[in-house]
């Protein structure tokens, strides 16, 4: 009775508090990135927290210490410690640590999603015969630009998400470690090294308009996500029906977030919004998003993590070029969908979507992997050819 009151009076509040009960139900360990390594600074004032995707500045109070201080030396060889555990679910707004897989019988509830039995026609031998056997239409450019071989470590998010004695997978295990591996992934790509905003900025020195003409191609890759989120989402809630509130709730904080991009096209000068091309990646990219509302749970909910932004900064990267155009008024769209997604916490959907699932089997482990490199990899090539197009235009 009390969650319908919740769902009906749908605010702000509302949702984060359901959000944080929902993550409190997931009651497994954190385990810190092995990439994540903690100095003091100024004779024990604060601390630096350094990893290859963030480093943040911690100043700890004197009443504090002591506990930091022993979480902090066991780290990475005691992560059960309670001072362990408290240090790292005092930061778990941030992409750091992982979950420890549960045991099966914490998650073989028949109140999860079960794996469907719904993978056999995949082919997962190389990016080329998985792209094939998704059979979601896709020009022979793409086949051209996939690699030849998969690059990921399958065997590592497997290793890390294995539930104790079973050759079964912790779901959240495995999307909140593939969402680590992500963000280590990206710091040797072109666009998880900024080169996207720096580029931007330099095109911005250069030629204005050039500039404003690939914002509006960016922003209207953006709007079309926007747009076919709520329609391609839909599926998931027949076929993932123990997630059904969660992506309902989801679905209502997502509607008309398209209208963001629409004012700033419109800043930028876009008479029509369908005048500017949508890549055919990104339409590809909904639909492997739809067909995974229908066939695997995990993809599903793991793939909301290419959606939505891993953390939340200060601000948007490209709101913060915007404003040192001649057009900063463009940079309001950006910033009004950046507050709801930090406010609402749409970087934690993936886990909660992941949390309403069983164990998992080895095959959705193995997918949901695959299509996060190959998906990232288009993203990542797609981004560089714009802006390169654009200067060589
Ligand atoms: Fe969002």
């Amino acid at each position: 009775m009390e969650y319908k009151i919740l769902y009906d009076k749908i605010s702000k509040d509302y949702i984060k508090i359901y959000f944080l009960i929902l993550l409190k139900k997931v009651p497994s360990m954190y385990i810190p990135s092995e990439h994540l390594s903690i100095k003091w600074y100024d004779d024990f004032k604060g601390i630096d927290l350094l990893l290859p995707w963030m480093i943040m500045s911690i100043e700890i109070d004197d009443q504090e210490k002591y506990w930091v201080r022993e979480a902090i030396d066991n780290l990475h060889n005691k992560p059960s410690l309670a001072s362990v555990q408290k240090f790292l679910k005092s930061l778990n707004m941030y992409p750091i640590a992982y979950k420890a897989p549960r045991l099966v019988e914490e998650i073989q509830d028949p109140d999860l999603q079960p794996p469907p039995d719904t993978l056999d026609h995949l082919d997962t031998t190389t990016p080329t015969t998985f792209l094939t056997s998704l059979n979601i239409p896709l020009s022979q450019q793409y086949y051209d630009w996939a690699p030849k071989k998969w690059s990921w470590d399958v065997a590592a998010i497997l290793n890390k998400s294995q539930i104790p004695n079973t050759n079964l997978y912790d779901p959240v295990s495995v999307v909140t470690y593939l969402i680590l591996y992500r963000l280590n992934w990206e710091r040797d790509t072109w666009s998880g090294q900024d080169r996207l905003v720096q580029g931007l900025e330099n095109l911005l020195q250069k030629d204005e308009q050039k500039f404003f003409h690939i914002m509006g191609w960016i922003s209207r890759q953006s709007h079309y996500v926007t747009k076919q989120f709520h329609v391609s989402v839909l599926p998931a809630l027949e076929h993932f029906p123990k997630a059904r509130k969660e992506i309902e709730h989801f679905i209502t904080d997502e509607v008309g977030h398209y209208k963001f991009m629409e004012q700033t096209l419109e800043a930028l000068g876009f008479k029509s919004i369908e005048s500017v091309e949508v890549e055919e990646v990104t339409r590809w990219m909904l639909d492997v998003f739809e067909e995974m509302g229908k066939i695997s749970p995990l993809a599903f909910s793991a793939m909301v993590n290419i959606f939505e932004a891993a953390y939340y900064e200060g601000e948007d990267p490209l709101s913060r070029v915007l404003k040192k155009s001649s057009k900063p008024e463009a940079a309001r769209g950006y910033d009004l969908h950046y507050k709801i997604n930090q406010e609402h916490r749409h970087c934690d959907m993936p886990i909660i979507f992941s949390s309403r699932c069983g164990p998992q089997p080895k095959s959705h482990v193995a997918l949901t992997v695959h299509l996060f490199e190959i998906t990232l990899y288009f993203l990542d090539k797609m981004e560089e050819k714009a802006l390169l197009d654009m200067n060589s235009s």
